[in-house]
């Protein structure tokens, strides 16, 4: 098995391998998930733990449905963001989680490294569902097997990232992803949205929205994460909309069969408009929410499966 790994915390620790056969392994559970025999017993005794101290829709209902799908105990806590102030809370709701002997503990936390932080204390798997501006790596797996689906392949593409990269989880893991995978990556934006530090990313960067998308196969678009705004980015809402929000026509500077991705939850008429968004020959919104449930439960069975072979090596141990 090519895939090793104790936890799943960002795309930055995977090769390029660990990807495919991650997104292989996806690929299978996307067809059972539409055959509605989908239930498998591969975490079946095992339980999981959604801690999200972000509020969540589509992550949450995804990561739950997943580990139901492949049997296990889930329960979700929900996490208020003001009892979090302090970085010892954080380590004492996981050491108490830790004692009630989960196997796998999916967290969501507006800080970024928290996560990371979090699974060192614990002795199980911890799966990171979006851990401030810092990574979202199912959500990057989730983008890629959707790309590799509709493009029949996920390298020697050009992809373009538009929007709010500087406060954008999602746009990091899908840089980081994308550039390991060989494929050229595009950032388009106002220059008060792009993260500091940029050129060190082996990216090209476009203010202009247009001259950007010049003939890629791919736009992502990302949402405006005014909850992580503390001034004002933009001159307005509707300033933003005539620049940087993806219509038919900034769509027609794309290649013809240039697909549409957006992570969700859509700012409808600021970063897309709205017809668009839901235009099946163009938008692939809904196939990433569905790949989404397929890419957790792939992650999910991998890092079981090295959870025992752990585990079973302790056992060996402690018998010697
Ligand atoms: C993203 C997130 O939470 O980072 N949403 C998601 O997980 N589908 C993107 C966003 O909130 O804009």
């Amino acid at each position: 098995m090519s895939f090793s790994h104790r936890h799943l915390l960002g795309i930055e620790a995977l090769r390029p391998d660990e990807i495919s056969t991650l997104l292989d392994l996806s690929d299978t559970y996307a067809e059972r998930n539409r055959t509605r025999t989908s239930c498998t017993e591969v975490l079946a005794g095992m339980t999981q733990i959604n801690m999200f101290f972000e509020s969540s829709t589509r992550t949450l209902a995804s990561f739950e449905l997943a580990g139901k799908r492949l049997g296990a105990g889930v329960m979700n806590m929900a996490m208020q963001a003001s009892s979090l102030k302090k970085g010892e809370t954080l380590i004492d709701t996981a050491l108490t989680l830790n004692a009630m002997r989960p196997d796998l503990l999916v967290v969501r936390h507006p800080h970024s490294g928290a996560v990371d932080l979090l699974s060192q204390k614990v002795d199980c798997a911890v799966l990171n569902a979006g851990d401030g501006r810092h990574e979202h790596p199912t959500q990057a797996l989730l983008d890629a097997l959707t790309i590799r689906r509709a493009k029949g392949r996920l390298h020697r593409l050009s992809i373009a990232i538009c929007g709010d990269i500087a406060h954008s989880r999602v746009a990091r893991s899908n840089i980081m992803l994308l550039g390991k995978m060989e494929n050229r990556v595009r950032l388009v934006g106002p220059q008060t949205l792009m993260p500091s530090g940029i050129e060190d990313f082996g990216v090209e960067v476009f203010e202009d929205m247009r001259e950007g998308l010049r003939d890629v196969d791919v736009v992502m678009m990302l949402r405006l994460q005014k909850e992580r705004m503390d001034g004002g980015f933009i001159p307005s809402e509707r300033e933003y909309y005539h620049r940087y929000g993806l219509d038919a026509e900034k769509l027609g500077y794309a290649r013809d069969d240039a697909i549409v991705m957006h992570p969700g939850p859509m700012n409808r008429g600021v970063e897309i408009d709205g017809t668009l968004a839901d235009d099946i020959n163009r938008s692939v919104i809904q196939e990433q929410v569905e790949m989404g449930v397929a890419v957790r439960m792939a992650a999910m069975d991998l890092l079981a499966q090295s959870l025992r072979v752990r585990r079973a090596a302790q056992d060996v141990s402690v018998m010697a």
